[in-house]
């Protein structure tokens, strides 16, 4: 019997002592996984052009969640070659600072929706929600019509800003103040909204579901995924690793 096995027997034969040892290894898992919690405002890496939602928006990530999408969609691109080549860069962790709760997802029946933003026209959008296998003939993802009848709540996305304040998401009084009225505004037929550009940056105004008249959770929905991944500018940002 080597030395190792005899000194593993004596371990397992040892109650108090296997109790012990087995504390201190839980211990030290323990505090690789927590101590950078503590520090979290270095872990996460700044990145320029990452903001919080826009009303509208938030609106549409909470359709979003509302309908489980996440159970069949992920938004987190890893950094391995054949997903970077599919689906663009890899996540960074700063795109999901803002995300309460994230949605990463575990599991892809869909494909990667991180950087589905600008891919494809409003119009393909609308008409694969309300049918997808009407642009997609094998797809197997189920329709969401009812979206476009819906009209988006409006009354409380105030209340939602204030809410994700109060867990870390930098919104200002004006904004929180001006949600309501935000939320319409980016809703705008004619696509004119300089002072919403200024409140969030990038942001996309348009008529989303191609009903002008009223502003559904499809408008919200649209106006999400249009914006997933088109806040981080990659072509200035550092090149991408690769590994030849
Ligand atoms: C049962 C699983 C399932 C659910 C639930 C689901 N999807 Fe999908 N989705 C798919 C599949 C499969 C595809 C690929 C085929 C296609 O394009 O329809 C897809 C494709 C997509 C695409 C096109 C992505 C691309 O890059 O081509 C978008 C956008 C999308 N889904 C959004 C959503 C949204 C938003 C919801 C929730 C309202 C949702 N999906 C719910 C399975 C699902």
């Amino acid at each position: 019997m080597s030395l190792l096995t005899r000194q593993h027997k004596k371990l397992e034969r040892n109650i108090t002592l296997l109790a012990i040892c087995s504390l201190i290894a839980v211990v030290i898992g323990g505090v690789v996984e927590i101590a950078p919690l503590f520090w979290i405002d270095s872990t996460v890496e700044k990145v320029e052009g990452v903001r919080p939602y826009t009303p509208l928006e938030l609106a549409g990530r909470n359709v979003y969640i509302r309908e489980g999408c996440y159970n069949c969609h992920s938004q987190m691109i890893r950094p391995f070659r054949d997903e970077v080549e599919r689906y663009g860069h890899f996540s960074l962790a700063a795109e999901s600072m803002y995300d309460h709760p994230f949605q990463w997802g575990s599991k892809r029946t869909g494909p990667d929706l991180a950087r589905v933003g600008e891919r494809y026209s409003d119009e393909w959008h609308v008409q694969h929600m309300k049918d997808p296998r009407s642009v997609v003939p094998e797809s197997i993802m189920p329709p969401y019509a009812f979206l476009a009848d819906r009209d988006v709540r409006t009354d409380d996305i105030g209340e939602h800003l204030i809410a994700l304040r109060r867990v870390g998401v930098p919104y200002t009084d004006e904004q929180i103040e001006l949600a309501e009225e935000d939320m319409r505004l980016q809703g705008n037929a004619d696509g004119y909204g300089p002072d919403l550009a200024v409140r969030y940056p990038k942001v996309q105004v348009r008529d989303f579901d191609g009903d002008p008249q009223r502003l559904t959770e499809m408008d919200a929905l649209v106006a999400y995924l249009q914006m997933l991944g088109t806040l981080v500018d990659f072509e200035t940002a550092e090149p991408m690793e690769r590994s030849e």
